[in-house]
């Protein structure tokens, strides 16, 4: 007999497995019962990770409910494409568990409402999961922050840039429609706005956009001269970049090629397809209910890969720079090498931009201090494992960094996205408390 808390998983994708494994390791504390995925192909691959005979419950999305009452689950974790996940949520509050979804919480005005309705009439909790509050130097700003040393806030910079193998993934599936995850701005910058609003314990109160498409999807191919493409990927990555070819990874083969035949799902379509609904370029000013604000943009085309971040205070400046990738560079047999520190001496050139963080701390009158980060093991700087010990822990919101975030965090994090969707079709700033965020419905 276990005290293990038991769980169902909807939306067995790629994202699920930090979850399949992090269940895993922590037997005493979570057991996955029941999981759902409208393609069986991706429960078929990730069942080996299970002793034989011990593999999860399947069911089908429709019987959520269903399978809540009949397995005792406790708690559901939500790992769908992001339009899914107001009715996932809602529905499994609704049925009498408690929820852990993945970022975003959701993608629009309804879906907030919705889930909100749900925990009011349930009276059950949610979890939204932020990892990357939890990666060591996102923490370690917070702690500048908040001890102090450059004051109160006044403004903050940031500048997030994903690159060519990284930023062109969104535009090769099912994120490259904004009605499936509200753009880039929900669906990837809900992770920056959410650090911003935790960095700096504030809230987000007007929102003015700008952004379009202007480098993937046809017409700017067509712009730029670019002949006929290949439809999808696989087959095609020797002699094209922009191809994605799934049989080259053991996980893209096994959750997505070999599982086409069920849904039909393609996972490597062409960046440069006609019909691409979301933006590839945004920049955003907002405001914050401390009287803050805060300049961002975005780029998803660019040749590296990180992000640059001051945070203004009144007695000085915090900078946080990230390298995450200096290079996307292509090897002698004309395929991507999406990780050219895992291959030293390949391109000596790659050198001059290595994967590196630093922090630095200037007060006025002070030189500038770098401050330490203290990494622990595993991924993202042992930020992955802690997540999970406080998913799985129920760890509380007092925890000194107040890392786990509730419907509210999430909340607030889409909302700078939501009313970023509003301003780019408006052209005007918009007023977040105007949205209808706070009410259920
Ligand atoms: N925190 C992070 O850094 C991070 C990283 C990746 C993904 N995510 C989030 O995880 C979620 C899943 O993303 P992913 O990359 O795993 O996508 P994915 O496409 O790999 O997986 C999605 C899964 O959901 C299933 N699905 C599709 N439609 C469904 C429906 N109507 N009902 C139930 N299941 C359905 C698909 O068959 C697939 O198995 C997204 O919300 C995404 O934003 C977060």
């Amino acid at each position: 007999m276990t005290d293990a808390e038991r769980y169902a998983l909807i939306g067995t994708g790629s994202r699920a497995e930090l979850y399949l494994d992090g269940i895993l390791a922590r037997p005493e504390l979570a057991r996955l019962v029941a999981w759902s995925d409208p393609n069986p192909g991706r429960q078929d691959y990730y069942e080996a990770k299970f002793p034989p005979g011990r593999a999860p419950h399947r069911f089908d999305p429709a019987e959520l409910e269903t399978a809540i009452a009949e397995h005792g689950v406790q708690r559901v974790i939500v790992t769908t494409p992001d339009f899914t996940h107001a009715e996932y949520v809602s529905r499994a509050l609704l049925a009498g568990a408690d929820v852990v979804v993945e970022k975003p919480l959701t993608i629009d005005v309804d879906g907030v409402r919705r889930i909100r309705h749900a925990l009011d009439e349930s009276g059950r909790s949610l979890v939204t999961t932020f990892n990357y509050r939890y990666s060591p130097r996102n923490s370690a700003l917070k702690r500048v922050i908040a001890s102090g040393r450059i004051g109160q806030v006044t403004s903050v910079h940031f500048e997030w840039v994903l690159d060519t193998a990284h930023g062109a993934d969104y535009f090769r599936r099912w994120h490259r429609y904004k009605k499936n995850n509200g753009g880039l701005l929900v669906h990837k910058a809900s992770h920056h706005f959410d650090l911003v609003n935790w960095w700096i314990d504030a809230a987000p109160v007007r929102v003015f956009a700008s952004g379009g498409l202007r480098f993937y999807g046809a017409e700017n191919a067509a712009r730029r001269g670019l002949g006929p493409r290949p439809e999808r990927g696989t087959g095609h990555a020797a002699e094209d970049p922009w191809s994605l070819d799934l049989t080259l990874d053991a996980k893209n083969k096994g959750l997505y090629f070999d599982a086409e035949k069920y849904d039909g799902y393609l996972r490597d379509r062409d960046v440069f397809d006609p019909g691409i609904t979301i933006e590839d370029n945004l920049s955003l000013v907002v405001d914050y209910d401390t009287g803050a604000s805060m300049s961002y943009s975005l780029n998803a085309h660019s040749p590296w890969e990180g992000y640059r971040i001051a945070v203004n205070g009144t007695e000085g400046r915090a900078e946080l720079d990230v390298v995450e990738r200096g290079a996307v560079l292509r090897g002698p047999d004309g395929f991507v090498v999406v990780d050219p520190s895992a291959q030293p001496g390949l391109f000596p050139a790659a050198d001059v931009r290595p994967p590196s963080e630093r922090l630095l701390v200037q007060r006025h009158w002070e030189p500038a201090e770098e401050v330490p980060i203290e990494a622990g093991t595993g991924g993202h700087g042992g930020g992955d494992a802690l997540m999970l010990d406080h998913v799985f822990g129920r760890v509380s919101s007092d925890e000194p960094l107040h890392r786990i975030a509730g419907v509210d965090d999430g909340v607030r994090a889409v909302s700078v996205g939501i009313a970023g969707n509003r301003s780019l079709e408006t052209g005007a700033p918009v007023v977040v408390s105007e949205l209808g965020l706070d009410a259920a419905q």
